[in-house]
């Protein structure tokens, strides 16, 4: 009996496996490597003891995807695997739509055929586009997503509801992240974005082991308290926890359930920039340049629905996250790369 975990090998799955261990579960990954490394099922096995089952294969092919179903005694399902570059999704954006929906699609059609009731699904706070007050509620509107990423998120959201409602006995939580920050306390695992970082944090990390010069601040002109963007970081292990947490919701057999899963905090850039310098006692140089387009002010969760329906919430603090991640740059200047 095993939980497949698509996209495992991903800095929010291997974190997410890690847990899955650390309860005795077992673990099937399946995941195409398209943005993560083999060399994280080793660091996973150095932190837990245990070497998942692993097939690379991308999650779009069905018959590779059969294979796993026939051969796995699957029990439920974590589905991680997405492309998640905002700027990647709006130069391609039928590469996200394929991938991204087109993997799902074949995941509950696999589920179905082999009686797989139990699905948790990776989707984003980007559903609530340009939200119109915080904190963000699930009840909230969705819609009016600023990039084709966002718009996956959202369609597969309806897709999976659509599937609730035709197979009555299915259990669903769609899981709505805010931004996850941090990594393991092991520092043997974390995020190792390609290239130059779209995100916050490990650019932050980057210039702080001198591999960028400077932070670009994307605007201190917004309406924030100090004027730069507004986000609810929480941190990877949290993520991870809310998780097993859904898990578990789900064998209470629910249906289809939504939760945010974040702080309930909002940390601006500037903030996040001293918390790290602060927790590390390392300089991070930056400047101030102009807004990204498409970002919005201000966006944090009202997290009391996690808590009071699945007993789940966050524990890490910003500073117990900027320590994490820089643990895990310094330790790992080159991410998985050796
Ligand atoms: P990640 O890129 O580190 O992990 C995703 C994994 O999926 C990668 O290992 C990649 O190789 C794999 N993958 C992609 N397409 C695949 C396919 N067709 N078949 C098999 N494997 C495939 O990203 P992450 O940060 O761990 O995010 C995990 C999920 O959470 C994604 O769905 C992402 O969209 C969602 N999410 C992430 C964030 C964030 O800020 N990190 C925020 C909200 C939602
Ligand atoms: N920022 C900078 N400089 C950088 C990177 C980011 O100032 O180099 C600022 C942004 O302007 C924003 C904040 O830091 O105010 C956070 O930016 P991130 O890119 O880390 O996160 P976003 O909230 O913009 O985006 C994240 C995910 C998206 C997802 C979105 C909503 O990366 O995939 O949350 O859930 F769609």
């Amino acid at each position: 009996m095993a939980i497949l975990v698509t996209g495992g090998t991903g800095y929010i799955g291997s974190h997410t496996v890690v847990e899955l261990h650390a309860i005795n579960q077992e673990v099937v990954i399946v995941d195409n490597l398209c943005n993560s490394k083999i060399e994280v099922l080793d660091r996973i096995y150095q932190i837990s003891g245990k070497k998942p089952k692993f097939y690379k294969v991308s999650v779009q092919d069905e018959e590779k995807m059969r294979e796993v179903f026939e051969k796995e005694n699957i029990t439920s399902v974590i589905h991680f695997a997405g492309l998640k570059s905002v700027s990647e999704s709006v130069a391609k954006p039928q590469l996200y739509i394929d991938n991204n929906i087109g993997s799902t699609k074949v995941l509950i059609k696999l589920m179905n055929e082999y009686g797989v009731k139990n699905l948790v699904f990776s989707s984003s706070a980007t559903v609530y586009g340009l939200a119109e007050h915080v904190p963000l509620r699930e009840t909230d509107p969705v819609g009016g997503c600023t990039n084709p990423y966002g718009q996956t998120k959202l369609d597969i959201e309806y897709l999976l509801i659509d599937y609730n409602k035709q197979h009555k006995d299915t259990n669903i939580a769609i899981l709505r992240y805010f931004n996850p920050i941090g990594a393991h306390k092991s520092g043997l695992i974390g995020e190792d974005p390609e290239g130059i970082p779209n995100n916050l944090m490990p650019y932050i990390t980057q210039v702080a082991v001198g591999k960028r010069e400077y932070l670009n601040v994307y605007g201190d002109d917004y309406d924030t308290p100090d004027g730069t963007g507004v986000r609810d970081y929480i941190h990877v292990v949290d993520l991870a926890l809310g998780h097993l947490a859904a898990l578990n919701k789900l064998n209470e057999n629910p249906g289809l359930v939504i939760y945010n899963l974040g702080t309930g905090k909002g940390t601006s850039v500037l903030e996040l920039v001293h918390a790290f310098e602060e927790a590390n006692n390392i300089e991070v140089k930056y400047v101030i340049g102009p807004r990204r387009p498409g970002d919005i002010a201000t966006s944090y969760a009202d997290a009391t629905k996690a808590y009071e329906e699945m007993n789940w919430k966050a524990t890490h603090t910003i500073v117990d996250a900027c320590r994490d991640s820089w643990n895990w740059q310094k330790n790992n200047p080159n991410g998985f790369d050796k």
